[in-house]
């Protein structure tokens, strides 16, 4: 699908791998949108892209309604969505202070899983109503999934649950949306320089760049952006989680 003047929904937009993707789709002339709770940060980025920020979390029904409401009300039906909105606080399940809490659980599940989830089903229904490409296509929607889903590191249970729902609901809803023309993507990052990492101290970042086998750095947000262009350019991806992470396998701490 091209990108030129195709409505863009992008959460998480107002950081790292979502401010990076949010700027990427607008050089090419994608309409994008901001969904993010950090209002500021939002408006700032989509005053310097050209595009629109919208309050929204992704963890709230009408939240979300609200903002794809107002998203369509400025550029029409979404053709694209990009989830990036995340946490990823680590947590061990018995710490100091006894077992992890279920609030804590839930909430990790419920701002990455259900999040994604709660995006993907609304850009769907947006999508189904665009008149179809000569490839017959209607929309993309690619979620930010996570190494951790594949080999999760102690404390990350939560954060690997949520990332492992992520891997496992991209391939039935890609067979579900076909008949919409709409493709299912995920992308898997490994560790990438998001004010997240560089708000770690040098050495941290260092040590973690180490694990890395080649190239042994940490990823730019815009190599996660250029990812997401392809997957949306590219008519033939579809139903698959791809790893962009320089051949790193987490060890178990
Ligand atoms: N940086 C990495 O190395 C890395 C690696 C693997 C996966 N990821 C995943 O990529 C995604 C983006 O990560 P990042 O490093 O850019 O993080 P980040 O913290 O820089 O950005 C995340 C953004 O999501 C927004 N957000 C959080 N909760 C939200 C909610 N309920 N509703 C709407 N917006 C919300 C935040 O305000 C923030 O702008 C996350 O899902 C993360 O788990 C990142």
């Amino acid at each position: 699908m091209q990108l030129k003047d195709v409505p863009a929904v992008i959460t998480g937009g107002a950081s790292g791998l979502g401010e990076a993707a949010a700027r990427l789709l607008a050089e090419h002339g994608a309409k994008v949108a901001i969904f993010d709770v950090q209002e500021e940060k939002a408006q700032a980025i989509a005053k310097t892209l050209g595009g629109i920020a919208v309050t929204c979390d992704v963890t709230s029904a009408e939240s979300a309604e609200a903002a794809f409401a107002k998203a369509r009300a400025a550029h029409g039906p979404a053709g694209i969505a990009v989830n990036c909105a995340g946490i990823g606080v680590p947590a061990k399940i018995l710490g100091k202070e006894g077992p992890l809490s279920l609030d804590f659980f839930n909430k990790v599940i419920n701002v990455n899983l259900s999040g994604s989830f709660n995006i993907l089903r609304l850009a769907a229904a947006e999508m189904q109503e665009r008149e179809a490409n000569d490839d017959g296509e209607r929309g993309v929607i690619i979620s930010t999934a996570s190494v951790a889903a594949y080999e999760g590191q102690i404390g990350q249970a939560a954060y690997s649950a949520s990332k492992g729902g992520i891997v496992a609901m991209t391939l039935p809803a890609a067979r579900e949306l076909a008949r919409y023309g709409v493709r299912v993507l995920a992308i898997a990052p490994g560790l990438f320089m998001t004010p997240m990492m560089a708000s770690l101290p040098e050495a941290a970042q260092e040590s973690l760049a180490a694990t890395l086998p080649f190239p042994s750095r940490l990823g730019q947000p815009y190599e996660y952006a250029r990812i997401v262009k392809e997957m949306i350019e590219n008519p033939i991806m579809n139903g698959e989680v791809v790893r962009i992470d320089s051949a790193l396998r987490m060890a178990p701490k």
